[in-house]
């Protein structure tokens, strides 16, 4: 199945079945890991809404949630360099677990700023989740990711929280565009 978004027509590439059933998999490995702990769960806005919600509906855990702003893309097909902070984080991280929720991570830029940011806060560890990971499109290395839902080929995908100029959030499944 194919939809239009503004210019550009995108194809189905991973089903929402395969997402819960893949999310599910997340949070009882995340479940496990953090037993014994209350960790907080640090969202990237917006892109990340759909797969936290899901996520932590998986985690079997007492936990807290919480919500950054970010954005690098300012919609177009390509990450930019520089990163805009539009929410800060509205709790205090120090001495406590962290999981970064992310959407997807490209070039790892994003990412970068928010693990060097928020480890200057001194939590007791910090943790990333990303749904999606283009290996090919990475740039950094960065060790803390280590919960990752499906690796893609470097395409431009929308749906389930991701965008493109703002549109397709609201999509079940993801897709990828098509050339
Ligand atoms: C997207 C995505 C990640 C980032 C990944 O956010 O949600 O935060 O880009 O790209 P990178 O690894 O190259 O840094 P975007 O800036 O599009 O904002 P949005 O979440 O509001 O869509």
């Amino acid at each position: 199945m194919k939809v239009k978004i503004h210019d550009l027509e995108f194809e189905k590439m991973i089903p929402f079945e395969h997402i819960e059933q893949r999310t599910a998999e997340l949070g009882q490995t995340i479940s496990k890991e953090y037993q014994n702990s209350t960790p907080i769960f640090v969202g990237v806005l917006n892109g990340c809404f759909m797969f936290t919600a899901d996520l932590l509906k998986q985690v079997n855990l007492p936990c807290e949630v919480a919500f950054m702003k970010l954005s690098s893309y300012r919609g177009g097909l390509e990450s930019t360099r520089s990163i805009r902070e539009d929410l800060d984080l509205s709790v205090d991280i120090q001495g406590r677990h962290v999981v970064l929720v992310e959407d997807i991570v490209d070039t790892g830029n994003t990412l970068r700023y928010m693990v060097d940011k928020l480890n200057a806060l001194n939590p007791a560890s910090i943790k990333v989740c990303a749904l999606l990971y283009k290996p090919e499109a990475m740039e950094h290395d960065i060790p803390e990711l280590q919960y990752v839902g499906f690796e893609i080929e470097n395409k431009f995908v929308v749906g389930y929280g991701l965008d493109y100029k703002e549109l397709g959030r609201n999509l079940k499944d993801i897709y990828q565009l098509v050339k």
